[in-house]
């Protein structure tokens, strides 16, 4: 899509509410292949306010709106931008498409801020709700959403002490890789091969990192060790990870400690057991679905009869907390097959089910699947809304969510839990209430201070073989002097 951008606004920004209407789209500033859609956009402040116009060709087709954003008194000039650059950006998109995104002009990682915001500040639930359908277009459905998720979170977030912060320990690797998957994994037998040099750097770097946590005089709230798939390691392996992991902290004082086993043919009852042993009280063991036919399709080397032998050894294993990972919109499956695994699951009674919507990952499958982008009536977006009600006939309560590009019908993800058994690095990490020290390959640390208003990310080695080859640390080092100078700069 040909997209030019003027004003005092990020082109991303318009990228992302491009992508709402336009979804795998690419963006050149160049004229592009007849028919292609078209957007001009242009922003300017005016008397404290700011204007957009927004002018958007596609099939033919012409539309231009304007919106102007007044001075209110609490949006910085960056704000008023954005929202008045959103609102022209969507009423375009409506007049030309006949689409109206549920998400109105909220295009980030995290819709449930704005509503712990309100909350934090003092507004009623109710006043949430409105704002965020007046101010940001919010469909009512999502403004109760993200209202009901962010008053669960502020409860959980009130009750954390000062001085905390989580980790996050990266294991990249993936016996085989499902054909769906958006996550960084390494899966060939090359790199596999990696894994007891990768644990001995790893190992290295967790005793450092709890070290530089202890100096700093913080406390761990939380340890999530992900993936990938942590159960790609043997038994073995995963002794030496979480022996390490217990003499750098009392993991009885932990609020959390999650291994993310997921893959069920990676789990058995002698890895569980060394888990449970090492203080691990909350784990994934991951379907997607219970569809024999769609697990093959995606290349998931699991059956359904495979996942709920795993799920049973998990509660034999006396892990207390097991979650069970969904994706709603897989190829090749409808309502009806999603429907079914949902109803299987929660007669399971796991305490959290995270339902996914397939994130898809280039403009081709966009084509294959079919999406209509935003269409309340599809397939995808029926499964979602049914997973919603039969959790909360079922006694669940959503308590976390996230949004990424390119979603099948610009649908989200949500964390249900019941009450209770929430899991917290999932909220600490969403809502940036602290910071979360990474290590491993592909591992991002942020560090976080004040109400997250000031935040810093410091990004490890993506691939295990740089993680490997730097040999002196010289990239861990750095990272060392970026968190103590953050620390000395907003705590000390
Ligand atoms: C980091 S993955 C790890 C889980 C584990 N390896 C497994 O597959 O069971 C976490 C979850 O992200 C979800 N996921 C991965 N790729 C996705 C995609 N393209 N769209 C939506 N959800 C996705 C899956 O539900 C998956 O269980
Ligand atoms: S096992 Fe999980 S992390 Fe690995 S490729 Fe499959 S979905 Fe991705």
């Amino acid at each position: 899509m040909k997209l030019t951008v003027n004003g005092p606004i990020n082109e991303y920004y318009v990228q992302t509410l491009c992508l709402l209407f336009f979804p795998g789209s690419k963006f050149s500033k160049s004229d592009n292949a007849e028919n292609e859609p078209q957007a001009n956009v242009t922003v300017y402040t005016v008397n404290g306010g700011a204007t957009a116009k927004v002018d958007l060709t596609a099939a033919g087709k012409s539309v231009i709106k304007e919106y102007t954003e007044p001075e209110n008194g609490k949006w910085d000039e960056r704000t008023l931008c954005r929202v008045a650059c959103g609102k022209a950006f969507f009423a375009a998109g409506k007049a030309l498409l006949g689409i109206t995104p549920q998400w109105g002009i909220l295009t980030g990682v995290r819709p449930a801020k704005l509503a712990l915001r309100g909350l934090k500040s003092g507004e009623t639930k109710t006043d949430v709700k409105n704002r965020l359908t007046k101010e940001y277009l919010l469909s009512p459905k999502k403004a109760s959403l993200v209202t009901d998720i962010a008053y669960v979170e502020n409860k959980i977030i009130s009750r954390l002490g000062k001085n905390t912060c989580s980790v996050y320990i990266s294991i990249p690797f993936c016996p085989s890789r499902c054909n769906y998957c958006s996550f960084v994994s390494f899966t060939s037998a090359k790199l596999l091969s990696l894994i007891d040099d990768y644990l001995i750097r790893l190992c290295e770097d967790i005793k450092s990192i709890f070290y530089k946590i202890h100096s700093l005089g913080l406390t761990v709230s939380t340890v999530y060790i992900g993936g990938g798939t942590p159960t790609t390691l043997s038994e073995d392996q995963l002794r030496i990870l979480l022996s390490v992991i217990s003499s750098c902290v009392d993991v009885s004082s932990l609020e959390e400690f999650t291994l993310e086993a997921g893959r069920p043919d990676t789990i058995t009852e002698g890895k569980l057991a060394v888990i449970k042993e090492y203080g691990v009280n909350r784990t994934s063991i991951n379907p997607q679905t219970l569809n024999n036919a769609v697990l093959e399709a995606i290349g998931r080397r699991h059956t359904a009869e495979e996942f709920f032998a795993a799920y049973e050894t998990a509660q034999k294993s006396g892990i207390e907390h097991i979650n069970t990972d969904l994706i709603a919109g897989l190829p090749y499956e409808g309502f009806t097959s999603f429907s079914e695994t949902v109803d299987k699951i929660v007669t399971l009674k796991p305490d959290n089910i995270t339902v996914h919507t397939l994130c898809i990952k280039s403009a081709a499958e966009f084509a294959n699947n079919k999406s209509e982008i935003c269409n309340p009536y599809s397939d995808t977006t029926k499964s979602v809304d049914y997973s919603r009600l039969v959790c909360k006939n079922y006694g669940y309560i959503p308590y976390y969510i996230y949004r990424q590009k390119n979603t099948v019908d610009n649908l989200e993800n949500v964390g249900y839990a019941l009450p209770g058994t929430e899991g917290k690095y999932n909220i600490y990490m969403m809502e940036e209430v602290h910071s979360i020290f990474s290590v491993g390959a592909g591992a991002v640390t942020k560090l976080v201070a004040g109400e997250g208003e000031n935040i810093e990310r410091i990004f490890d080695y993506k691939y295990p073989y740089e993680y490997l080859s730097d040999k002196e640390g010289e990239k861990w080092k750095n990272k060392l002097d970026t968190i103590d100078a953050f620390y000395k700069q907003y705590f000390l």
